[in-house]
C-alpha cells in the first residue's frame, strides 16, 4: 500500500498525461530537477503540493495517494461489469460496479481478473423451476474452498458465502442472470457465462468435455 504519493505514480501519470518534467514542475512552481528528484525516489513532493499534483493530472488527492486512478467511465456501469476485490488476509469479499480503490487491512486490493473455469474448478449449472442450482465441483477443506459465489445480470447480483466444511453450491433465481462468478481461496476467481439450451435445461451434464460439445451445439443453435 502506497502511504504517501511515490515517485513511479508521479512519473506514470505525467507520462499518461504527456507532460514533460518541465512541464509539470512549472505548473506546481519548482524546478524540473525537483520534479526529477521525486520520480527517482530521492525525494517527496511537500504536502501542500499533493492538491495542485492531483490538480495537473485531473484526479482526486485520494487516487494520487493510493496510485490507482479511478475511472469515470464507471458513471452507469453494468452489472456483468462488476469487480470482486478479496482481501487476502480476513477474505472479506467487496463487490463494485467498476474500479475503485478498495483498502482492507490496510492492503490495497486490485479487482479480481476471472479466469474461464478449469478441470479443477468444474461449475455445473441446471434449471430447477425458477431457480439455477449451481454446483462447483471441489473441495471444501480449511485450507482450500470456494469462498463465495455470484449470479450476475445486468441489472443485479445474487451472492452467496460458502464455508469451509459446507457444499459449494448455490441456487439462483434465473431472472436474467447472464454470467456466474465464483471465488476459490487458493486459486482466485472463475467466471462462466450462462449458455441458452444448456444452462436452462433441467438436467446436468457430466463432464467438461459434454459441456463443450454442448455449447458448440447452442451456438449454431441460438448464435
Ligand atoms: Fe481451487
Amino acid at each position: 500500500m502506497n502511504q504517501y504519493v511515490t515517485g513511479t505514480v508521479i512519473k506514470e501519470l505525467r507520462e499518461k498525461n504527456k507532460m514533460t518534467q518541465l512541464q509539470l514542475a512549472d505548473r506546481l512552481g519548482v524546478s524540473d530537477k525537483t520534479v526529477s528528484k521525486w520520480e527517482t525516489g530521492k525525494g517527496y513532493p511537500d504536502i501542500t503540493l499533493l492538491e495542485p499534483i492531483a490538480g495537473a493530472f485531473k484526479i482526486s488527492v485520494t487516487e494520487l495517494i493510493s496510485g490507482n486512478t479511478i475511472k469515470n467511465a464507471n458513471v452507469s456501469a453494468n452489472m456483468l461489469r462488476s469487480k470482486f476485490y478479496v482481501c487476502p488476509v480476513c477474505g472479506n469479499v467487496i463487490h463494485s460496479m467498476g474500479e475503485a480503490a478498495i483498502q482492507c487491512h490496510g492492503i490495497l486490493l486490485s479487482p479480481l481478473e476471472a479466469e474461464t473455469s478449469d478441470e479443477q474448478h468444474m461449475i455445473f449449472t441446471e434449471r430447477i423451476e425458477d431457480e439455477y442450482y449451481v454446483r462447483i465441483d471441489h473441495e471444501m477443506t480449511k485450507s482450500h474452498f470456494i469462498s463465495f459465489m455470484a449470479a450476475v445480470s445486468s441489472d443485479n447480483i445474487q451472492m452467496l458465502k460458502l464455508y469451509p466444511e459446507g457444499n459449494a453450491e448455490a441456487r439462483f433465481k434465473i431472472r436474467g442472470v447472464k454470467k456466474i462468478f465464483f471465488y476459490c481461496n487458493r486459486d482466485g476467481l472463475f467466471s462462466q457465462d450462462i449458455v441458452k439450451g444448456i444452462d436452462d435445461k433441467e438436467s446436468e451434464y457430466y463432464y467438461s468435455d459434454e459441456r463443450k460439445g454442448l455449447e458448440e451445439t447452442a451456438k449454431k443453435l441460438f448464435g
